[in-house]
């Protein structure tokens, strides 16, 4: 047990041991810089544990009776959830006004009515949400479309947060305002994302390491912006081919503007549009 005044320090070896686990487990690439800030978010964790050391914390982590739901708890630690409505414009331009345009044709081609698009690594919602605002905006799929947006992220919390939808402050840095008049209701606590919105829209939790996360070839359109950044190079090649496989023919794959496939996979091709890089599986034509 930790004395009052008592504060482990964590050791190399036990950062390494953290590291290694996490790293076996989500993919999460952390950096030894990362050390002192990790030690700092996890001590008041320690004490709520009556741990003393990190070294029992990993073995608790580990082996202990809730394992599971400790790594929950780690892991919503860990992650960076950083966030907000209609984050990186001109991608979502490209989304609103090229893709889902020509998406819509070529599905009324094929005589199919229905749209998927999942946000991989969705934290809070935002992303989601926005998604859905646009597809709703851009009257494309109305009436009899069967359409789903669909937000997974590692993180519980994140997404408890997200079900609930409700937002303040920072979320809505960039949210104009003729959004904000039409899909939220104002509330005690800020805005809740609307009915209209909310009913194309579901969440769940799940680890984009892992293969059986997602059925196969169903997706439209997938958004993974801002998730590989904390990834080394070989986790972003399995996570994007993983994400590949439940990628319709033709499906499209956004990234954030300051990631790129190039040097880590062949199975992708980059649309190069004014405002944005589009990756679309490779072999198909653009859509
Ligand atoms: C910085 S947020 C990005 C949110 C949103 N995509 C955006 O661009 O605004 C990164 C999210 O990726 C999630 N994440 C990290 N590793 C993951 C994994 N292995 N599986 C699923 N989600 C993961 C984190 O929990 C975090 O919420």
């Amino acid at each position: 047990m930790m004395g009052s005044s008592a504060k482990p320090v964590m050791t190399s070896e036990e950062f390494r041991l953290l590291k290694d686990y996490v790293a076996s487990k989500f993919g999460l690439k952390l950096e030894s810089s990362r050390r002192e800030a990790l030690s700092l978010k996890l001590l008041p964790h320690l004490r709520q544990l009556r741990l003393s050391t990190f070294s029992e914390y990993y073995a608790y982590l580990k082996f202990g009776p809730q394992a599971a739901e400790e790594l929950n708890t780690f892991i919503s630690l860990l992650t960076n959830n950083e966030t907000y409505f209609f984050r990186e414009e001109s991608q979502l331009n490209a989304f609103s006004q090229a893709m889902l345009p020509a998406l819509k044709e070529k599905k009324l081609r094929d005589g199919d009515k229905t749209l998927r698009i999942l946000s991989a690594g969705c934290s809070t919602g935002e992303e989601v949400y926005t998604l859905a605002m646009l597809v709703l905006e851009s009257g494309c799929f109305a009436w009899s479309w069967d359409v789903r947006i669909t937000g997974i992220d590692v993180d519980h919390k994140a997404i408890a947060q997200a079900k609930k939808g409700i937002y303040a402050g920072r979320a809505f840095q960039s949210t104009p305002a003729r959004y904000l008049k039409r899909y939220f209701n104002e509330c005690s606590e800020g805005y809740q994302v609307n009915e209209a919105v909310r009913s194309i829209t579901r969440f769940m939790v799940g680890n984009l390491l892992d293969v059986d996360l997602l059925p196969e070839g169903g997706l439209d359109i997938i958004f993974c912006r801002n998730v590989l950044i904390y990834f080394g190079d070989e986790t972003i090649k399995s996570i994007v081919e993983n994400l590949a496989h439940s990628l319709r023919d033709e499906g499209l794959l956004f990234l954030g503007h300051s990631e790129s496939l190039s040097r880590i996979t062949t199975c992708y091709l980059p649309l190069r549009l004014p405002e944005a890089i589009i990756y679309q599986l490779k072999g198909k034509n653009p859509t």
